[in-house]
């Protein structure tokens, strides 16, 4: 029987401490199996960063060089990779480039989708028990978040936990009277499902996840949960003041997309007013009654408690959910509360992309292909082949067609939005974006610029269960 929503305090994922130089924050993180109290009273296995779920909190500064040093105790595999961050390519987390588990020399090789037996990558590095992921953080605050992105297996391991927040911060958003401290709360959303032991259920292929990659035939959309997890706890409460809070809402679900809302809404509606979105501080507060977040997005809105009354109980739903998955967490207003921040009119300056400084322009298709195989450009994954190259520091214009929902996630560099559907951005769409959502038989197209670093990076559907089944292609970025 599922718990009682509403019943668990929501947790606050722990902060890591570095050790710090003149230039730099070092981090170490040991990733592992634990044992977890998720469902109240059950006990569940999960792989976490310090075997946690969420993994620890990462802080850092614009311009300080993070390093982090991961050392893989699980039984598999494993690869780590910053989403949303501007990473030299050796330190971006490519799906073959894996850290073996301590103790483990060789990697095994497997079938992956669409490429027979022992498919290599000749460029793969490879490291043994640990790896050191080196971020010049040459990137302005955002919400960013590191997940496993194992070949084939990233959907399962980032189900059973491998997945935390990482924030940049810098002068420009500390100088703005937003919430802050207490205030400014990570909101990490996923669906989970469990099996009556109270272990994670998930339809692996290979339940090892050591061999046989992919999910049972009927999950090749993606993968669904019952259970709502706000950080970890399913459908948490929050006693809040009546006062502006900030919070940072990830989707990491593998394949759900939620429409969120406030329920009630406030007086006069227009609860969730916009401040950030994949790439940082959007230019303007947008003020939303409803947001829709698809796998990877991060929305930073800006809830105003003081517009309740003190003993009002507020849900957040999810009104593209049902039953189980139309909650998400309650906010109960406990108190009055001074309440020293301000929401500017203007919040920061973005710097137009202009699309008649794109050199080139790239139509892309991710689509099925027969044998439930999903492609980009008519093709599964293949880390050999150079699906698209680019020259570092070209402004490239790329329109996206799809025949299903895919939330594109572009590796490297934020993007625009130009154009959905020939019209102009949505209201989801605003800001520097490193992920988006493609409806189906829809049209959208994004200006990005590949500035700073050259090498093999990626592109892929964050439909983690898609992904997996070889919805990546390669982006080459040369000098
Ligand atoms: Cu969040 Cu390539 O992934
Ligand atoms: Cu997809």
């Amino acid at each position: 029987p599922l718990p009682a929503p509403f019943a668990v305090p929501l947790p606050i994922p722990p902060v890591l401490r570095p050790r710090t130089d003149a230039a730099t924050d070092y981090y170490e993180i040991t990733q592992r199996a634990a044992v977890r109290e998720i469902l109240p009273g059950v006990r569940t296995e999960i792989w976490g960063y310090d075997g946690q779920f969420p993994g620890p909190t990462i802080v850092s500064r614009s311009g300080r060089r993070t390093v982090v040093q991961h050392e893989n105790r699980l039984p598999v595999p494993t690869v780590v990779h910053l989403h949303g961050g501007h990473t030299p390519a050796e330190s971006d987390g490519y799906p073959t480039d894996l850290i073996l588990p301590v103790g483990q020399d060789h990697a095994m090789s497997h079938s992956m989708p669409g490429m027979g037996m022992g498919m290599t990558d000749h460029r793969a590095v490879v490291t043994k028990g640990t790896r050191t992921y080196e971020y010049p953080m040459h990137q302005r605050a955002a919400t960013l978040w590191y997940h496993d992105h194992r070949m084939d297996f990233t959907g399962a391991s980032v189900w059973r936990g491998l997945a935390g927040f990482h924030l940049v911060q810098d002068d420009e958003e500390a100088a703005l009277p937003l919430p802050h401290s207490e205030r400014d709360i990570p909101l990490m959303l996923t669906d989970r499902a469990f099996d009556a032991d109270g272990s994670l259920a998930y339809p692996s292929l290979d339940p090892t996840l050591q061999d046989k990659p992919g999910v049972e035939a009927a999950y090749g959309e993606g993968v669904l949960g019952d259970v709502i997890l706000v950080n970890g706890a399913p459908w948490p409460q929050a006693e809040v003041d009546a006062a502006r809070y900030r919070f940072r809402m990830l989707n990491a679900s593998n394949a759900r997309r939620y429409r969120l809302a406030l329920d009630p809404p406030p007086p006069g509606g227009a609860g969730l007013v916009q401040i950030g979105s994949d790439g940082g501080l959007l230019a303007q507060p947008i003020a939303h009654d409803e947001v829709e977040i698809a796998p990877a997005e991060r929305f930073d809105v800006v809830i105003d408690f003081s517009r309740y009354r003190v003993g009002d109980r507020v849900r957040l739903v999810n009104r593209l959910g049902s039953d189980t998955t139309a909650d998400v967490m309650q906010f109960v207003i406990a108190r009055t509360a001074r309440d020293d921040s301000h929401l500017p009119d203007q919040l920061s300056r973005i710097e137009m992309l202009d699309p008649a400084k794109a050199t080139v322009t790239r139509d892309i298709v991710f689509r099925t292909s027969g044998g439930g195989m999903w492609t980009v450009n008519g093709q599964p994954f293949d880390p050999n082949r150079a699906d698209t190259i680019a020259r570092l520091g070209a402004t490239e214009i790329w329109r996206f067609t799809t025949d299903f929902h895919h939330p594109v996630h572009i590796h490297h560099s934020p993007f625009q939005v130009l154009t959905r559907n020939g019209r102009s951005p949505g209201r989801f769409d605003s800001g520097w974006k490193d992920t988006v959502i493609v409806e189906p038989a829809g049209q959208l197209s994004v200006i990005i610029r590949f500035d700073e670093y050259a090498g093999r990076f990626l592109y892929h559907c964050h439909n983690l269960e898609h992904e997996d089944m070889a919805m990546m292609a390669n982006l080459e970025i040369r000098p």
